[in-house]
């Protein structure tokens, strides 16, 4: 049913607007709007009939709404961040397991990978917790996977391992590795594949951020991102981030 529009104190002056207000706070608040106009989309789709006798069309639904429901906390936490210089989400991060952060993600993971591609989860034994903001943990994994999925269109296979290193310099620390067996990476772009704003993708397909954001938010976390990479040899992505509890894993 749709709702009532009223209008109220729509001076239309651009003079108006709060002073400082970051233009990519206002991107974020209106992000919001568009993610919540979609998911009634979402719920109007699964009331009608047409659903009802369709039983496939509710898995689908149900990614769609996972997936509006995960950019939704993210909206909300980024508006947070930006519009209260109060709020701080990482003043205080939580324990997290990376099995559980894992099997949240699990569908979409599986969405995320076209036909032909097979994934595969191996979590070791013994796996520590983490001190991190789960959603950007969630995030990183999506981010390392699409840019897997991107770099084997014509199948392959993309595997997440995690484990707790045994032995060396990262003893102890949880490493979580996306590796795939698409195209590979040449030494230029390995080199510039952290830069905010660096990406080889078609235009509309990439914006160059999903590593820029995942090692910042490693580096937040007290740890660190790495990749090993060649053309035609596949890519092997590594977030490594310190067990609960002790110092970071930066070297
Ligand atoms: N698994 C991979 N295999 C091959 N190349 C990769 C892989 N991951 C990243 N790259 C390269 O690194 C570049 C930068 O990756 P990044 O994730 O930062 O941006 P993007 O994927 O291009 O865009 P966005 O993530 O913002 O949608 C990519 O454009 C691609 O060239
Ligand atoms: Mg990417």
């Amino acid at each position: 049913m749709p709702c009532e529009v009223t209008v109220a104190g729509l001076d239309g002056d651009p003079r108006s607007a709060p002073e400082g207000f970051p233009g990519a706070a206002g991107v974020v608040h209106d992000l919001g709007n568009l993610i919540q106009i979609a998911a009634s989309a979402v719920n109007v789709v699964s009331r009608s009939p047409r659903a009802a006798q369709d039983p496939g069309l509710e898995p689908i639904l149900a990614r769609a709404r996972t997936a509006l429901e995960r950019a939704g906390a993210l909206v909300h936490q980024t508006r947070r961040r930006t519009v209260e210089p109060s709020f701080e989400v990482r003043a205080a991060p939580d324990l997290q397991s990376i099995p559980a952060c894992l099997d949240e993600i699990r569908a979409l993971l599986a969405w995320i990978c076209e036909p032909g591609v097979t994934l595969a989860i191996e979590l070791g034994p013994d796996l520590p917790l983490v001190r991190c903001n789960r959603l950007e943990l969630q995030n990183a994994v999506l981010n390392f996977v699409i840019n897997a999925r991107d770099a084997t269109p014509d199948g392959g296979s993309i595997g997440i391992v995690a484990r707790r290193v045994a032995e060396g310099a990262f003893a102890g620390v949880m490493e979580l590795s996306v590796v795939d067996d698409g195209a590979g990476m040449s030494r230029e772009t390995l080199a510039q594949a952290f830069n905010p704003y660096f990406t080889t993708k078609a235009d509309g397909r990439g914006t160059g951020l999903g590593l820029a954001i995942v090692r910042r938010f490693a580096h937040e976390a007290g740890g660190r991102v790495d990749i090993v990479s060649a053309p035609g040899e596949g890519t092997t992505v590594t977030l490594r981030l310190p067990p609960a509890g002790l110092p970071g894993a930066e070297a």
